[in-house]
């Protein structure tokens, strides 16, 4: 295991990539004070002000199909999630595939790159930015957003919680490793799952519904209840609402 620590950084996951690609190990966790180009999904940017944040990138090297990859997003955000209710007692939510929420607002969010060949992996990257000690949000998420100091009124260290977080995450993994899909994490994640039992709307490239989120299933993906029978929502393709 190595951690590299920056004051500031363009992107945690951009730096565990470049580190990855010049040889470094599964196991590499890349922490940023501070990020100057912050990177959210579906290219969106993520905030990532000095002292505000936990900005981190595990790298991993699993001997997995590509087509699997996908799922490890899933493993470290139950890995967060306990992390943050060890360390806060806050009893956080999940909202598939990959926020973690509280009271519907958003405090952590994670994003996975992934170098693969088409039957085998170069390296994954799972970037981790949680809400830590933000009083404001800019107005675009200020609504939608929230923190673990605004939720609590303390701030906690973000050492420990990022040491909690991989202690988690090393025992989620193993688990997940062992039959290389979620069929031994499914039910912990369901029963967090924010969007379980509810109407979401499906917003997929090329159709959009309605329905009611199932839970996930051993491959990590979201079942939805439609009037046309269980549709199978898998995570890269389609964003879900509600
Ligand atoms: C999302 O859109 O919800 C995912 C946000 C992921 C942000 C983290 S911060 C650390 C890592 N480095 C990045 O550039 N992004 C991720």
């Amino acid at each position: 295991q190595q951690l590299v620590v920056f004051s500031e950084t363009d992107s945690t996951n951009d730096q565990a990539k470049k580190l990855a690609e010049e040889g470094a190990g599964q196991g590499l966790l890349v922490v940023s004070d501070s990020q100057t180009a912050g990177k959210g999904r579906r290219g969106r940017s993520w905030e990532s002000r000095v002292g505000e944040g936990i900005f981190m990138t595990l790298l991993l090297k699993p001997d997995i199909a590509p087509g699997n990859a996908s799922m490890l997003t899933l493993v470290m955000a139950l890995a967060v999630r306990a992390g943050i209710r060890q360390v806060t007692g806050i009893d956080t939510q999940i909202k598939w595939p990959n926020d973690i929420v509280c009271d519907g607002k958003k405090v952590c969010g994670i994003l996975t790159e992934m170098s693969a060949q088409i039957d085998y992996i170069n390296y994954i990257v799972v970037g981790v930015g949680i809400n830590v000690s933000n009083e404001v949000f800019p107005e675009e998420v200020a609504s939608t957003a929230t923190s673990l100091y605004l939720l609590t009124g303390v701030t906690c260290s973000r050492a420990k919680l990022i040491s909690e977080i991989m202690a988690q995450f090393e025992i989620y993994y193993a688990q997940y490793l062992q039959t290389q899909d979620l069929s031994g994490l499914m039910n912990e994640y369901n029963s967090h799952l924010v969007n379980r039992g509810r109407s979401v709307r499906v917003l997929n490239p090329k159709r959009e519904y309605t329905g009611v989120a199932q839970g996930i299933n051993q491959a990590g993906e979201l079942l939805v209840q439609t009037e046309d029978g269980i549709m199978h929502v898998s995570s890269g393709e389609v964003s879900v609402r509600g």
